[in-house]
């Protein structure tokens, strides 16, 4: 096991470039399923969840060949239809293969997700929704067994708008006969760079990106190439990251609409930020001032970057308050915040936080993706050396997080753990 050490209050300052979207590239990958020959997929994110996707996709017989950030996938030799619990247990997004398997083949063994650190996270509107298209779903022994011969367009009403939902059924819907309607659709700016891939491929999906998606179902897709859009979370991390430190960080290569909510909170807590066409900087005030903050589906604030901000308000002038909409019990973060004398009380989806003058080192655990994190950037303001275990959790989603960090002027360094 390894662990990170952060030795805090240097203000970060320079560049860095975004890496490529972890959530918009693991549905792009699971999407090669749907067939067509050689996929090229370029601005792959390095990152564990991206190689849990492609061992998946290794699994079912696809051929996969990686070089660095980029990867060529071709799914003709699928032999095997399962996504085995041993796999999905460590990515909750493997469920994204239901649906091109599906689509394709007929039939589907996936393993239930499960429990996961962030509450409850069903995939009922995931089989409901494929229900609608005309498959059968059976729950047997902890998977999810499909099978459907031949789908149908449909109009789905999604009851909440779930981002892999949405996906799984775009997906799915591709291969349909006639046409499908997503109501209430997610509208992440991933699903819109699903849905340009899908077309690439020679799909007809209109309105991704919007709550109103129409798929016209075709025959099958054809093969192509394409790069991955960048990632708004990482990019965001930076930038918070920069603030928490009282610095100055730009990041590159970025889609700065994508970030609109969490520029204006930024600026609302004393930031001047600077915007070119393909990157965001933000100059961090003398004090940061405290804000409200509610996580909402996109484009309201990402629940992703709920951690990042939390570990920014402690150390702001006065009381924020951050309500988390869209995960019940997404504030594991709490506590390990509270070891390094942030002031927060949690009372259901609200969590106050009243502002220190400072955080100290301590060692703390990181619980998920998003709230390692926050604990990172807590480490980053915080006085003295902060010893961050199990950070195999950041691995799922952060390509080469310490290098980046030291490159904006961090100390940072991995070390062995006995956690
Ligand atoms: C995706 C992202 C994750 C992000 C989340 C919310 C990927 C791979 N992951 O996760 O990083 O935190 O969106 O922005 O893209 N729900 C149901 N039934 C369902 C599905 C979801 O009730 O069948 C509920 C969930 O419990 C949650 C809400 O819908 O309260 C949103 O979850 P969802 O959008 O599905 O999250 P994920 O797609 O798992």
């Amino acid at each position: 096991m390894t662990q990170i050490t952060i030795t805090g209050r240097r203000p970060l300052r320079g560049q860095v470039r975004a890496a490529g979207a972890k959530n918009a590239a693991l549905p792009i990958l699971a999407s090669t399923l749907l067939g067509g020959g050689d996929c090229q997929v370029t601005n792959l994110p390095l990152v564990r969840d991206v190689a849990t996707m492609n061992t998946l996709l290794g699994l079912l017989g696809a051929t996969v060949k990686q070089d660095r950030n980029q990867v060529v996938i071709n799914t003709d030799t699928v032999q095997s239809l399962e996504a085995p619990y041993d796999l999905v247990k460590t990515m909750r997004a493997s469920v994204l293969v239901l649906g091109p398997l599906l689509a394709r083949f007929g039939e589907a063994v996936v393993s239930l997700p499960g429990g996961c650190a962030i509450g409850q996270r069903p995939v009922n509107l995931h089989l409901d929704g494929l229900k609608k298209l005309g498959a059968t779903i059976e729950l047997e022994h902890g998977y999810i067994r499909a099978h459907a011969s031949g789908l149908k367009g449909e109009r789905i009403d999604l009851e909440t708008p779930t981002v892999t939902g949405t996906e799984n059924l775009m997906m799915a819907a591709c291969l349909a006969k006639g046409t499908t309607i997503i109501n209430n659709a997610a509208m992440e700016p991933e699903i819109e760079d699903l849905a340009k891939f899908l077309n690439r491929r020679g799909a007809n999906v209109s309105g991704a990106g919007s709550s109103h998606i129409v798929i016209e179902g075709v025959t099958k897709l054809q093969e192509t190439e394409y790069s991955v859009m960048p990632d708004r979370i990482e990019t965001g991390t930076y930038l918070i990251a920069g603030m928490v430190t009282g610095g100055d960080v730009e990041v590159s290569d970025c889609i700065p609409g994508h970030l609109d909510l969490l520029t204006s909170k930024l600026r609302e807590s004393g930031a001047e930020v600077l915007e070119t066409p393909n990157s965001v900087r933000v100059k961090a005030p003398k004090r940061i001032q405290a804000l409200d903050v509610q996580t909402f589906p996109y484009p309201g604030f990402p629940t992703d970057l709920q951690a990042q901000m939390m570990a920014m308000m402690c150390v702001a002038d006065g009381t924020s308050v951050i309500t988390e909409n869209v995960f019940e019990g997404r504030f594991l973060h709490v506590s390990e915040l509270q070891r390094m004398g942030a002031s927060i009380t949690v009372d259901g989806s609200r969590a106050v936080v009243k502002g220190v003058s400072q955080l100290t080192g301590a060692p703390v655990m990181a619980s998920d993706l998003r709230a390692s994190a926050g604990l990172i950037l807590a480490g980053l303001a915080a006085e003295g050396d902060t010893h961050i275990t199990r950070v195999y959790h950041l691995e799922r989603g952060y390509e080469r997080m310490e290098d980046k960090l030291q490159g904006l002027g961090a100390l940072v360094k991995r070390e062995p753990s006995s956690v």
